[in-house]
């Protein structure tokens, strides 16, 4: 995952020559497992930009050593061009399709844009929906200290750093019930309410939601604490859905 956001990222900044914040992260479906020694290609694109925020496209194949190269996943993800502090700033560059494909993929990058206009009218309220009463029984709650190294601008967290550490945790969950090996099938559309500092305190809360057959719902709500003004936001819930494989990596 952090791969993915890193090439987005990329191909944002190379445009904007901004600092960016990644701000959504749509639908993320895994259709191909990814094995050691597999080459991995990953594409990145800008689809469409819009006043201070953009929407990349990332498209990653695998090629396993004797066999054809596979899509593995395609992402769409925004970007809010910010300062340093986190705050929006105008992107001055515009983009114009120049072809019928490049117009495609505009058209589409906007009306997943319009699409999440409504998911995120309520982001300013969700920032203060720090309760972790309604997580489930079934739970595992992480703590983390957000370092230098976990940052990308000054003191603002990498989205990408994020993932991985969300990937992480609800794998764990997802292992620990199940007993056995898991890979994450996909994760839902996630939005990034709140920018989280060097400094801050993670709140990682993790709890398993729904069992099928062989997959899982795992979720995870974020919170960001400032130990030094005692504050506390919520800054993102993701949901992700691990399968239980065997040792062939088939569902079990
Ligand atoms: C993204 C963020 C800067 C937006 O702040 P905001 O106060 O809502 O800003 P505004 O209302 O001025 O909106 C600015 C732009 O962001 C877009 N936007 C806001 N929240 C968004 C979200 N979650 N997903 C996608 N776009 C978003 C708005 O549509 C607007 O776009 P436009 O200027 O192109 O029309 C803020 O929510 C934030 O800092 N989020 C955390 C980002 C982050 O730190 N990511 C990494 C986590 S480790």
């Amino acid at each position: 995952m952090n791969w993915i956001v890193t090439a987005g990222n990329l191909a944002a900044s190379r445009l904007t020559k901004k600092p960016l914040l990644l701000a959504s992260i749509e639908d993320l479906f895994f259709l191909q497992p990814v094995r050691i020694g597999d080459v991995v290609t990953v594409k990145a694109m800008v689809g469409y930009v819009g006043k201070t925020s953009l929407e990349a496209e990332v498209v990653v194949f695998c090629k396993p050593l004797h066999e054809e190269e596979k899509l593995c996943t395609r992402a769409r993800m925004s970007f809010v061009s910010s300062d340093v502090h986190g705050k929006p700033v105008p992107i001055e560059q515009r983009i114009e399709p120049a072809d019928e494909k490049e117009m495609k993929i505009y058209r589409y990058a906007k009306e997943i844009r319009e699409g999440r206009l409504m998911r995120i009218a309520q982001r300013k309220q969700k920032v203060q929906d720090t309760n972790l009463e309604d997580i489930g029984q079934l739970s595992l709650r992480v703590y983390r200290l957000v370092f230098p190294e976990d940052a990308i601008y000054g003191n603002l967290m990498y989205g990408g750093k994020l993932l991985l550490i969300l990937d992480e945790i609800m794998a764990i969950m997802a292992m620990k019930f199940a007993k056995g090996a898991i890979v994450t099938a996909s994760l839902d559309a996630l939005d990034f309410y709140h920018p989280i500092y060097v400094g801050n305190i993670l709140v990682l809360a993790t709890s398993l939601n729904y069992v099928g057959r062989s997959s899982m719902e795992i979720g995870v709500k974020v919170l960001a604490e400032d130990p030094v003004n005692n504050t506390v936001q919520h800054t993102c819930t993701a949901f992700s859905t691990c399968v239980k494989v065997d040792e062939h990596g088939r569902p079990r």
